[in-house]
């Protein structure tokens, strides 16, 4: 509230009439201003005080959802929101005291499909909580232009990357005919069957059904739209079980590995299996980078609202041209290899808000950084305070 009125109603016993009316109108003035300033915001609010009765709700909030008109009287937040899930959910946050993001509900409106973006945040004054305010957005607009943009991307690479595994097949198809055919050729040959030669192509062709399958796999993993579960996890657990699942093959290798991580880091939003298989396919090209050993390095750091995962290799490096075509699909520089691990590395990525960079040297190694937002949860109060309230005013 404006400082000048907080301090003249201090003094209300010693005014006159005319002073009282002023301090009055000053007040309607202020009061005026500020539903002015919540009905020309393009999103609904539902303001109440620390017990969750409605103190103001702005106009636009009945464009963007369905809520009980008229006097809100002594009401409580979530009584005039006619949709009974949100209803719900508001209350049971409000209640636990949660301050709650951008959480997304699909919503039927006069068999219209609208897509609200819902924020619960404590109203601080003072450092203490007075209250709360419920934000809703309409985001369906947004929402289906990312839509039909993924869409579009999806069918740019889908042409891409069927050409792609059609190659891909080729090779191990044709080598397995002709080893199918010198097998048949020394079966039907008269005399003793060679079981040893038999077994050594029999291996091979094994080995070019392991390369189909990774082949579909991978292909498989990187059309398919990733379906991704987040959930609120702990990294710091998820990269202690893979480094322990990926120790042994390491030390096999010669390779020696470099693990630490920030002991407390926030709870992110990831897909435990995802963020794993991302990093698997990191640690597999390293491996791969290091053929007569070296070491692995894996950090992971708070970085102001970030936090970062790098995983570097003391490898052979990746040449500058190279580097720009490393995350397109089928690029690959082996004689075996898909060239789609780091293509469902970076869609990994990016489905968890991330992002990912690469440093490389030549003859020196690589390292691949990845970093995460953390979710500003709970930090950062929104202060609607006196000072607050003033400088809208002033
Ligand atoms: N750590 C690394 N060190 C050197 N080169 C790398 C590294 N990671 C990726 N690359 C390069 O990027 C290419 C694409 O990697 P990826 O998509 O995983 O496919 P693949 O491993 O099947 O080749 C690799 O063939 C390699 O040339
Ligand atoms: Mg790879």
């Amino acid at each position: 509230m404006n400082k000048f009125i907080r301090q003249t109603i201090k003094r209300v016993d010693k005014l006159d009439c005319g002073q009282v009316q002023r301090l009055l109108f000053d007040m309607v003035d202020e009061n005026e201003l500020l539903a002015m300033v919540t009905s020309s915001i393009d999103a609904g609010m539902i303001i109440s005080d620390n017990q969750h009765r409605i103190m103001h709700v702005n106009r636009p909030l009945h464009r963007i959802m369905p809520v009980m008109r008229g006097n809100h009287g002594e009401m409580f937040t979530w009584e005039i929101i006619e949709d009974s899930e949100i209803s719900e959910f508001v209350k049971s946050s409000l209640m636990n005291n949660e301050t709650i993001r951008d959480r997304e509900y699909i919503l039927d409106i006069s068999g219209r499909t609208v897509i609200l973006r819902l924020s619960i945040l404590p109203l601080v004054s003072e450092g203490t909580i007075r209250g709360n305010l419920v934000f809703v957005e309409d985001v369906t607009r947004i929402k289906n232009q990312e839509a039909q943009l993924r869409r579009a991307e999806g069918l740019v690479s889908l042409s891409t990357m069927t050409a792609g595994i059609a190659h891909e097949i080729k090779n191990p198809l044709g080598s397995m005919a002709i080893y199918i055919q010198l097998m048949e050729k020394m079966l039907k040959k008269e005399g003793e069957v060679p079981r040893e030669e038999l077994l050594s192509y029999l291996e091979i062709v094994n080995e070019e059904v392991d390369r189909l399958n990774s082949i579909v796999v991978d292909y498989l993993f990187a059309v398919k739209p990733i379906d991704a579960t987040l959930l609120r996890r702990d990294l710091n657990g998820v990269l202690d079980e893979l480094m322990e699942f990926i120790g042994k093959e390491m030390e096999f290798d010669g390779i020696k590995v470099e693990y630490h991580a920030d002991e407390h880091l926030p709870w992110i939003q990831l897909d435990e299996n995802l963020i794993k298989q991302a990093l698997l396919n990191l640690i597999k090209n390293a491996q791969h980078a290091m053929e007569g050993g070296g070491v692995l390095t894996v950090n992971c750091v708070l970085k102001d609202d970030r936090i970062v995962l790098s995983i570097g290799d003391t490898g052979h490096g990746i040449p500058r041209d190279v580097r720009e075509k490393i995350f397109e699909p089928y690029f690959t520089t082996k004689d075996t290899g898909t060239g789609l691990g780091l293509t469902v590395v970076y869609k990994i990525i990016k489905e968890h808000g991330g992002e990912i960079d690469v440093h490389s040297r030549e003859g020196e190694g690589t390292v691949f950084y990845i970093s995460f937002p953390v979710p500003q949860e709970g930090e950062k109060l929104l202060s609607f305070d006196h000072a607050g309230a003033e400088e809208v005013i002033q």
